[in-house]
């Protein structure tokens, strides 16, 4: 399995953070944030690895990873999405990296305090569709939310008023290599973006969309609120812990 980082946009809800610089390169304690995702997929033992940028500063991300030896990686691919059309838009970028593999995207300002090992192993035994991980929030209207039927999932809902669980789904997904098919079947959202939650739901009407539930703490960290979070969560106890379970 390929592991494909998202670090483009304009990080409008950091600004002035993200004036001169991209979100993802901020810092998270005592790292920069994208080497959070990072290490989620090297935990997993995934190694070939695509960061895709955008923006005035994608040039950055080079300097400050390289090849990627911080994490013991031999080398790290990079693109660059031009515009920001949102997150299956930044995704349309992999094919060609992917090559007809699976793989794991994690959106670059998405930090946990486990591991995602088991849910990694899960898709990796579906051996097809998708497979989503969820973790119950105090505010689940501003993430993609699903919609249960007993423990089924029959529905994703962006950013709903009124969420009908309790959970988010969070930034790391997993897909076969359909994703890209699935992407040319999109049309923007009211938002004008191409939204990843569109992709989860139609693996979901093939019935080919699983999902694990993520133990210990996940933030985002693109807005004001949940970056000092994400700070605090990291300084207190640290992140991408490998000796507990990460999913159940
Ligand atoms: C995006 C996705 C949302 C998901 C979230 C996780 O939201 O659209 O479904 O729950 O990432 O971080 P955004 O970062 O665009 O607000």
């Amino acid at each position: 399995m390929k592991g494909v980082i998202l670090a483009g946009g304009l990080g409008t809800r950091l600004l002035p953070l993200t004036r001169v610089t991209n979100k993802h390169l901020l810092p998270v304690y005592d790292k920069p944030m994208i080497f959070y995702p990072i290490q989620i997929l090297v935990n997993c033992g995934i190694t070939d690895i695509l960061v895709v940028t955008g923006g005035g500063n994608s040039g950055d991300f080079l300097r400050l990873l390289g090849n990627g030896k911080v994490f013991g990686l031999k080398h790290i691919n990079y693109t660059y999405q031009e515009g920001e059309q949102g997150i299956a838009d930044a995704l349309r970028l992999a094919e060609h990296f992917a090559d007809g593999q699976p793989i794991c995207v994690v959106l670059g300002d998405n930090v946990i305090e486990t591991n995602i090992v088991s849910a990694y192993q899960a898709f990796r035994k579906e051996g097809k569709g998708a497979h989503i991980i969820l973790k119950e929030v105090p505010d689940p209207e501003r993430f993609g939310v699903p919609v249960f039927d007993g423990d089924r999932i029959v529905a994703i809902e962006e950013k709903p008023k009124q969420p009908k669980s309790p959970y988010a789904v969070i930034g790391i997904y997993m897909y076969d290599a359909t994703v890209f098919d699935k992407i040319r079947k999109l049309r923007p959202s009211a938002r004008n973006e191409f939204e990843i939650t569109d992709i989860n739901n139609q693996y979901l009407a093939e019935g080919l969309l699983a999902y694990s539930t993520l133990n210990g703490w996940w933030t985002d960290a693109g807005t004001f609120e949940s970056l000092r979070r994400a700070t605090n969560l990291v300084a207190q106890g640290g992140a991408n812990k490998t000796d507990v379970a990460g999913t159940i």
